[in-house]
């Protein structure tokens, strides 16, 4: 795989949206922004486009793909069915973050999209240039998030050029995405919404949305991946066990291909450290101080309000306490960047799970490997 990549600045936009479009349309792989994180296209119907997509990514074949469109027109052509629930939360949430997996219209997507499930998972992203391109494309694209598999989803365009420089043909720099977290994946079924990934719409904002007859049910936080996969629900099956909160649900539920590879994780070893402001805070420090006297080099990822107290090699600061998102936004780049500074050892803050905590807690926890401290 040796690609000559194009970069398309942002002052290059509008001739880099038609170049990209019609690599797009030629069957090529091109990443773009969204307002969640960078994406890799390419044509959803073309089984060439969507191996290349997997190549590039060096991602396991059988983790299926979101297919990404400009409006809600498109899914007539995509899902076998579409609930009045369904209906309401597109209209509420579309576009944006909020990706849905349905019923799958045999052989409107190349199989490679959804990895031979019946169900196909679609979005229709609020990010302008996203929507400009995939319009310019005239195709639904299938776009996981453009990382080289088992890196951390990209917020910026160089971070799609670190991992796939040369394997891809092009990347449109919009500068950093907004959530800075991918998408929240939902299963309907009934008047119950399935969330199998925590993302940028939360559980608060889909229970307000969908009123007082519906149930939101989460998961129990490690069954939508980062990136890399996400647990299935059976159409048939007990409605209620893709939301248990406790593992018993796993034996009863199947889950989707992908939930069985790993996902991003920095190089050093990581903990990620919950509970109350002061005791967590004595518990980072100390946790910290042990890993120093193994010898490792150690970073901590903190907020702003706490990073000044610490003592470590890097003390990488995510955003305010009082606003979760900002550290939503920055986390990823925080990641790649205990990597670029070669730590052997991160310790990391908790965050309160409410909003979009719970979907920086479900990365945080990823990135642990699930190692946590409870102070
Ligand atoms: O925000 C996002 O969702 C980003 C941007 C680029 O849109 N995309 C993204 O794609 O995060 P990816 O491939 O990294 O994650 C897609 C997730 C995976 O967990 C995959 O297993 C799940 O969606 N998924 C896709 N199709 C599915 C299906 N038919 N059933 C269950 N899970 C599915
Ligand atoms: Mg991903």
């Amino acid at each position: 795989m040796n690609r000559q990549t194009q970069y398309w600045a942002p002052e290059r936009l509008d001739s880099g949206l038609i170049e990209a479009a019609s690599a797009l349309a030629a069957g090529g792989v091109v990443a773009f922004p969204t307002e969640t994180v960078y994406g890799l296209g390419g044509d959803a119907r073309s089984t060439e486009a969507v191996e290349r997509i997997f190549a590039a990514k060096g991602r396991p074949s059988d983790n299926p793909l979101i297919v990404h469109l400009a409006d809600a027109a498109g899914l007539d052509g995509l899902a076998a069915g579409v609930s009045s629930l369904e209906r309401k939360l597109m209209a509420a949430f579309w576009p944006g973050p909020l990706t849905f997996v349905l019923p799958a219209l045999p052989g409107a997507v190349s199989p490679r999209v959804t990895a031979g499930l019946d169900t196909v998972a679609v979005r229709v992203p609020a990010h302008e240039t996203a929507r400009r391109l995939i319009a310019a494309a005239g195709c639904p694209i299938a776009a996981p998030s453009a990382n080289r598999s088992g890196r951390p989803s990209p917020t910026l365009a160089r971070h799609v050029l670190d991992d796939l420089d040369g394997r891809i043909d092009g990347v449109l720099d919009g500068g950093p995405t907004g959530v800075g977290l991918e998408s929240t994946v939902v299963r309907v079924m009934g008047d119950v919404v399935h969330v199998l990934r925590p993302g940028g719409v939360t559980a608060e904002q889909l229970r307000a949305a969908a009123g007082p007859d519906v149930r939101v049910e989460s998961g129990s936080g490690d069954v939508g991946d980062v990136g890399e996969a996400a647990r299935e629900v059976a159409p048939s099956g007990d409605a209620g066990a893709a939301g248990a909160d406790d593992g018993s649900a796993a034996e009863t539920a199947p889950r989707s291909p992908g939930v069985k590879y790993t996902h991003y994780a920095p190089q050093g070893e990581m903990v990620l450290v919950t509970g109350d402001a002061a005791p967590m805070r004595a518990t980072v420090q100390s946790a910290a101080d042990a890993a120093r006297a193994r010898g490792l080099s150690v970073g901590i990822l903190a907020c702003a309000e706490h990073a000044g107290d610490y003592r470590a090699d890097a003390v990488l600061v995510l955003g305010s306490r009082a606003e979760p998102g900002e550290a939503a936004q920055t986390l990823y780049a925080a990641l790649r960047e205990c990597d670029d500074r070669g730590l052997g050892y991160i310790v990391a803050e908790g965050y309160p799970e409410d909003g979009i905590g719970a979907a920086l807690m479900n990365r945080l926890r990823k990135a642990a490997g699930g190692h946590v401290l409870q102070a």
